[in-house]
């Protein structure tokens, strides 16, 4: 009896041993072929492990081509020719939990024979999400550049790595040693990425699912100018062959050696002994994470000592002298149950996924951003379907795609409303444009999101009046524009939820403030189609009132430099609209300033350059150090380009700084910022009093 059912269980594991590596195989091929993987990298773990669990109780199951048995995908055509990496490239074996970074440690102690006491030097580093490469130098010269591939043979990417900035194509100093491979990882900035999507998306052409598969599909060009053009950058991370050069003893010192020898390494690496050290290191990298200027999927330790690293050695397919603690997943699959619209300030309608709950690097993630109807129809997005979420940094979780493998057949297919959800009213699309839009003229959602808009910190800047003191305005009929904002009484806001007195007090005293905001930011605020703050601002200059505005003619509003016959065309109607001129009536009546004081003839000293601004300041937000470099004469730039005449850096400052360098152009950073002003008389913050 035991034994028919042991047979029978031994069936089922073999059959499901089977599935699992047909599955394997598959996510193998999306992920290093396509570059497009369909699930999460926890799940693709998730399967992995479960079959390295079946493999363990039946040992008879396994298959030389299990890929257990492997690193990385089996023999995968390839536009590229084979590498042999001399040295194999391993893999890393992982954790998930402090407890299995501590196991780790008390197994390599039992194996090296060492008592509890006895220190061993750890290295730590960011695990750089990206692919890892294998860079051959030959008398110091760079001449072979392979992919990792299967580990012990790669394709050959030289030509491709040859344009990435950060790869020296020579090494310097002394000590370059004959023959060296010098091992890393090639990624994407995150900012770079989020740009190329942009671009992508813009040109009509399918997008990256995020910046690994980005790095991936960018060095995986048949064309060397294609990944030329995409922003990659290489850390080097640990070495195969060295010879002929200084014998390396350690891998601190040899981050050391190829730092010098002109490698970018990791800038935050820690070499430490103790056990709690390395957990606050991960603890800080995974609070840093979110705002790093690239991906990191956990904390790599490695035992610093090669002789240690010799001795403990390596199993199937990893060393035992290290261990990847990976953080919580950016990445998941949940289930799509619905797709709703919310009604932005213009009319817009945007989708967005009501998602199963799941916990994407440590938030409760329930709702996700969908873009817009070609973007859900261009990734086939299904309401029912079984998705991959990700939410990366500071960005709002995205639906990246469906897993069609998962589909039941009775998923539905999206389609946008014909009428307003909220007014009712018809919806219409424009020809050519990705956006529909809703056509109440008195839509009380666009209302609310006018309102929450105008009073925003960039545009007028009223604390206090966020969405939900919006939503009450509008509902009890208080409001009807947001010229109606100025003539709210104490008492009509004092039947409001949570107003007392004093809040309301404090509401009326900054709609009071508000009244003389700089015309540009009444113009942002009025949240005219198309009309972002530097739009705004250009349009200030050329027509310093609304007077002036409201005369122009189109060809006028287009002749203004960086505006576009779009952009023109949209704020001539929204000035001859009926509803504006109410508006602008009202504002007027209440006092509020539609036009900017005459300015005398000031110094422009950056009239005509091109500067980009990364980084925190301490003295200015970011909207007001753009206003500031535009009175200057500056054209300000959110990327950096051989065009780019000054960088102006502060805390933190990411990858544009890093561009700039690569690119030699000059950067200051604040206390330069500063002492430029000073030298043209422009006062300082400090020097105009605190800002309201
Ligand atoms: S050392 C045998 N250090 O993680 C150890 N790897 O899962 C070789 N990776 O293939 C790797 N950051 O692509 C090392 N700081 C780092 C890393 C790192 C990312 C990648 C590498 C490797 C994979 C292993």
């Amino acid at each position: 009896m035991t034994r028919r059912r042991t047979e029978l269980d031994r069936e089922a594991a073999a059959r499901r041993a089977a599935e699992l590596r047909r599955q394997i195989a598959e996510h193998d091929r999306r992920y290093y072929l396509e570059d497009a993987p369909v699930i999460s990298d926890a799940e693709y773990d998730a399967l992995f492990d479960e079959l390295l669990a079946l493999e363990r109780t039946y040992p008879e199951l396994v298959t030389p081509d299990s890929p257990t048995q492997r690193v990385g995908p089996p023999e995968l055509t390839t536009d590229f020719a084979p590498v042999r990496h001399a040295v194999p490239m391993l893999s890393l074996a992982k954790a998930n939990e402090r407890s299995e970074v501590r196991e780790w440690m008390a197994r390599m102690r039992r194996q090296l024979g060492l008592a509890e006491d006895v220190p061993i030097r750890l290295v730590c580093e960011p695990k750089y999400d990206g692919l890892s490469v294998e860079l051959t130098y030959e008398q110091g010269r760079f001449v072979l550049g392979s992919t990792r591939g299967n580990g012990l043979v790669g394709e050959d990417v030289t030509e491709n790595l040859r344009t990435i900035p950060s790869i020296p194509a020579r090494l310097r100093g002394r000590g370059v040693p004959a023959l060296a491979d010098v091992r890393g990882e090639v990624y994407m900035p995150v900012a770079a990425f989020e740009a190329l999507n942009r671009t992508l998306s813009e040109a009509g052409e399918r997008t990256f699912a995020n910046p690994r598969n980005a790095a991936a599909g960018s060095l995986r060009q048949k064309d060397p100018r294609v990944t030329a053009s995409r922003p990659l950058a290489f850390v080097a991370h640990g070495i195969g062959r060295w010879e002929g050069g200084a014998a390396q003893h350690c891998h601190s010192r040899t981050l050391a050696t190829l730092e010098r020898l002109g490698f970018p390494v990791s800038d935050r690496r820690l070499v430490t002994e103790d056990l709690e050290e390395v957990e606050r290191y991960y603890e800080e990298l995974l609070a840093a994470r979110e705002h790093a200027p690239y991906e990191m999927d956990g904390v790599v330790i490695k035992v610093d000592d090669y002789a240690l690293q010799r001795e403990l050695g390596e199993v199937s397919r990893s060393p035992r002298w290290a261990i990847a603690w990976k953080f919580p997943p950016v990445e998941r699959t949940t289930r799509l149950l619905d797709i709703q619209v919310s009604v932005g300030r213009t009319g817009a309608l945007t989708p967005f996924a009501i998602l199963e709950p799941v916990v994407l690097s440590g938030a409760r993630v329930s709702r996700a951003t969908l873009h817009n109807e070609d973007e859900i129809r261009r990734k086939d997005i299904r309401i029912g379907d079984v998705v991959v979420v990700r939410r990366a940094g500071e960005v709002i979780p995205q639906v990246v795609a469906p897993v069609i493998e998962r589909r039941t057949g009775r998923e539905r297919p999206f389609v946008m409303p014909a009428r307003c959800p909220v007014c009712g009213a018809p919806v219409e699309r424009a020809e050519g444009e990705a956006v529909a839009y809703c056509t109440g003229a008195r839509c009380p959602a666009q209302l609310v999101q006018r309102l929450t808009h105008f009073a925003s910190r960039n545009a007028m800047d009223i604390d206090g009046l966020g969405e939900k003191l919006a939503q009450q305005l509008v509902e009890r009929g208080l409001v009807s524009d947001v010229g109606d904002l100025y003539a709210l009484r104490e008492e009509q806001l004092l039947g409001l939820d949570r107003m007392a007195q004093k809040s309301a007090g404090n509401l009326l005293a900054a709609i009071e403030r508000s009244r003389d905001r700089p015309l540009a930011r009444l113009l942002y605020g009025l949240g005219i189609r198309h009309v972002g703050e530097t739009v705004a601002r250009a349009l200030a200059r050329a027509f310093p009132s609304i007077e002036r505005l409201r005369a122009a003619s189109e060809q006028e509003i287009a002749a203004v430099p960086g505006i576009g016959p779009v952009v023109a065309r949209s704020v001539y109607t929204f000035f001859h609209t009926p509803d504006t001129a109410l508006v602008l009536d009202k504002l007027a009546r209440a006092g509020v300033r539609l036009a900017d004081p005459v300015e005398q003839e000031r110094a422009r000293p950056l009239e005509g350059k091109t500067v980009v601004v990364t980084g925190r300041l301490e003295g200015w937000s970011r909207t007001e150090i753009e206003e500031l470099l535009e009175r200057l004469g500056a054209r300000v730039a959110s990327s950096v380009s051989k065009r780019t005449d000054l960088v102006i850096a502060g805390a933190d400052p990411g990858s544009k700084l890093e561009r700039a360098r690569q690119l030699g152009r000059p950067v200051i950073d604040e206390a330069g910022l500063r002492q430029l002003l000073a030298q043209h008389g422009v006062p300082l913050p400090e020097e105009q009093g605190s800002p309201s």
